[in-house]
């Protein structure tokens, strides 16, 4: 069966982390529905695999890689498999997350472990696989690197400290990066998605009325609306996907 088409992506390839569920399956399937190469990355093989089969059922070339961010030798794994089954990544995705434990708490009462985890998967990890998959990028003279933030990296809320800390140092992350890969081709932006109504936002806030978050799927059109335009956005920008406007 052949892929049905949303658009003609600007990107060949498209790795994206935490694929097999809420915003990371969103964007990879929309990717794929435009005729992206997509590798998705998620810890649990059989809910990513099931996620690839259906979109290599419509046509879409997609590929998973059953691995954890935070694992140091599982981003070469994850680099080095993707680069072998789609080719160079044009389009590299940081969008696994976690909130550290839950119920979430005062941040004086989060142990410094947990901290150094949620870090390991939201800024450590992701580091690491730009740094593996950036200077190809920068070879080629293209490539878009987009860090999934949140509007906890911007307001200080209360309990959600480990999870803002991170979000907050990736921001700053892809604007350090974006400043001193100026002039490569390489874009690397920061998007806050908004409240989604996704797993994460369910174990972070179960009492949340589900019928006021939005929809992955409309959040994932959003970012795709912006990731066609990277080349026409200042490097190193943040925005939010909905609307669509700097942040
Ligand atoms: N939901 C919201 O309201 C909201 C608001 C603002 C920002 N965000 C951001 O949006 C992004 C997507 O969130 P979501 O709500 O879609 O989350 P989600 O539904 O919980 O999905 C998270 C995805 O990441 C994967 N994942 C988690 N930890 C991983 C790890 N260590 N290694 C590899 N994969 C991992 C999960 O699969 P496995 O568990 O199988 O690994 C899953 O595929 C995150 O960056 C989040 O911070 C969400």
């Amino acid at each position: 069966m052949k892929a049905r088409r949303n658009s003609v992506s600007a990107y060949e390839t498209a790795l994206i982390t935490g694929a097999s569920r809420g915003l990371g399956l969103a964007l990879m399937r929309r990717l794929a529905s435009s005729g992206t190469r997509v590798v998705g990355v998620a810890r649990d093989l059989q809910a990513l695999e099931a996620a690839v089969d259906a979109l290599r059922k419509t046509g879409a070339e997609a590929h998973a890689v059953s691995a954890d961010v935070a694992d140091k030798r599982a981003v070469h794994r994850i680099a080095g498999v993707a680069a072998a089954v789609a080719g160079p990544i044009d389009l590299l995705i940081h969008n696994a997350s976690t909130l550290g434990p839950t119920p979430l708490r005062l941040l004086l009462d989060t142990e410094c472990e947990d901290l150094e985890a949620v870090l390991q998967t939201n800024l450590i990890g992701p580091f690491r696989l730009t740094k593996l998959i950036a200077g190809s990028m920068a070879l080629r003279g293209r490539g878009t690197i987009l860090h999934i933030s949140s509007d906890a990296a911007v307001s200080a809320y209360p309990t959600w400290g480990a999870y803002s800390i991170s979000k907050a140092a990736q921001d700053h992350l892809g604007r350090v990066l974006a400043a001193e890969l100026d002039g490569s081709g390489v874009r690397v932006l920061g998007v806050d998605p908004g409240e989604m109504d996704t797993r994460m936002h369910a174990e972070a806030m179960p009492l949340a009325d589900r019928g006021s978050l939005r929809r992955p799927d409309e959040v994932a059109e959003s970012i795709l609306r912006l990731l066609e335009k990277a080349h026409e956005i200042p490097n190193g920008t943040r925005t939010e996907a909905m609307p669509w406007r700097a942040a």
